[in-house]
């Protein structure tokens, strides 16, 4: 069983896709040992204590700079006995402390098709930039930000009359059927990654 802590910063929706999947799913392979949160009072940490799973907040705004900061979330997460890090809607630049503490072993989902709109804005960049095909990525995380290697993408199509919440929502109901299935690869030790490619053992979902 892999112990996973899953990082979040708003909704939750995400965690709560990976906690049904973890109870719904006795091959799942993952376990949600805790849950991080970078602020204090959101939904995602309602979602953890209905599920029975601890939760720490880890507040940015205490912290001197993004090294101090990401140091705490990866104490939190090794004290917890959590193996790998779980990005769900999580709105904080890890440093590269992080990514050496967990090589390989953090994950990311971003709500378009990488390289293209990384960042923050990504859904309503898309719009504005007239694409009519956007989706998701589920990715390893590396030093930059939306760059390490791409695990899995999911193409979603942009409608006439989308505003940015309709889209999203079209985005994350991919996202919800798709990161738990990632999470229980990276589980199952299937996720093999040679240089920017991430090849799947026993094939993609
Ligand atoms: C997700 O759509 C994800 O792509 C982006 O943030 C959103 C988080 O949603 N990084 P939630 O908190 O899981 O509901």
């Amino acid at each position: 069983m892999l112990p996973i802590a899953v990082l979040v910063s708003g909704s939750g929706s995400n965690l709560q896709a990976i906690l049904d999947a973890a109870a719904a799913d006795p091959e799942f392979g993952a376990e949600v040992a805790v849950v991080i949160s970078d602020r204090p009072t959101i939904k995602a940490l309602s979602r953890a204590e209905a599920a029975g799973i601890p939760s720490v907040v880890v507040d940015w705004s205490e912290y001197e700079d993004r090294d101090a900061f990401s140091a705490a979330v990866c104490d939190v997460a090794e004290d917890r006995g959590a193996e790998a890090l779980v990005l769900a809607g999580f709105m904080r630049i890890l440093a590269p402390v992080a990514i050496d503490r967990f090589p390989n072993r953090i994950i990311n989902t971003h709500p378009a098709l990488l390289p293209a709109f990384p960042g923050a804005h990504a859904i309503p960049q898309a719009l504005e930039h007239g694409v009519t095909v956007t989706g998701l990525t589920i990715h390893f995380v590396d030093e930059l930000v939306d760059n390490g290697p791409i695990i899995l993408q999911e193409p979603v199509p942009v409608l006439d009359g989308d505003d940015a919440g309709s889209l999203q929502v079209r985005i994350q109901a991919e996202e919800h059927r798709l990161y738990p299935e990632v999470v229980k690869a990276l589980a199952h030790g299937k996720l093999r990654v040679h240089g920017r490619r991430v090849l799947w053992e026993g094939g993609r979902p």
